[in-house]
């Protein structure tokens, strides 16, 4: 019923482009759905800000989906066991570990030590909140360029450096202010992710 929306992304430039879109049409969120012969919100009603339905079903443990939503990127990242246990040794490095800045709404669900509403699947919006380039993902523990030897895995920011956790928390005395927000979410079924809107309509 929902196709699987799939992007890459230009990490260094913003620039994304979207392979395939689709959305299910969910009971009470099939916006403009009347006079499409399409599963998918029209173009119009994606731009407007239409949720965009998607089947998370193939993502593997350590991989990353990123979606388009409101012509952002967004992340949905299946974290494995190791990446979810790393998440509680940093926080004495993390510029707000428990997520309680202000800079802009945070759900409650994403107020936890896994920023998420089930600790495997982080969902992010993908773009630096320092001057909006979209970091690289940097999952590998360890020493390598750019990063510091211990390197428990996240992203780097190319552009100024800024670097954040498998939770998109940023690390203190960077330029980036704060970390990657949290867009509105809901888990449909299991397998079905809704993107912007977190409650039942
Ligand atoms: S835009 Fe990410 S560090 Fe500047």
């Amino acid at each position: 019923m929902s196709d699987t929306t799939e992007a890459a992304i230009d990490n260094g430039r913003r620039t994304w482009i979207a392979i395939t879109c689709g959305a299910g049409a969910v009971g009470g969120v099939a916006v403009a759905v009347p006079f499409v012969s399409t599963f998918a919100p029209s173009e119009r009603a994606r731009a407007a800000g239409a949720p965009v339905q998607v089947d998370i079903s193939g993502i593997k443990p350590g991989e990353k989906l990123t979606v388009e939503w409101r012509g952002k990127p967004v992340w949905i990242i299946r974290r494995t066991k190791e990446q979810l246990a790393a998440l509680s040794t940093r926080d004495a490095e993390l510029a707000d570990p428990k997520s309680e800045r202000k800079a802009y709404p945070i759900p409650a669900y994403a107020k936890n030590e896994w920023r998420s509403i089930k600790p495997e699947y982080f969902v992010g919006i993908g773009i630096c909140t320092h001057l909006g380039c979209s970091p690289s993902d940097k999952f590998t523990p360890g020493a390598q360029p750019s990063l510091p030897d211990d390197w428990a895995g996240g992203f780097l920011c190319p552009c100024h450096g800024s670097t954040f956790d498998m939770a998109g928390r940023v690390y203190k005395n960077k330029p980036a202010p704060d970390n990657l927000e949290v867009p509105p979410h809901m888990y449909v079924s299991d397998t079905q992710l809704l993107i912007g809107e977190d409650k039942k309509a």
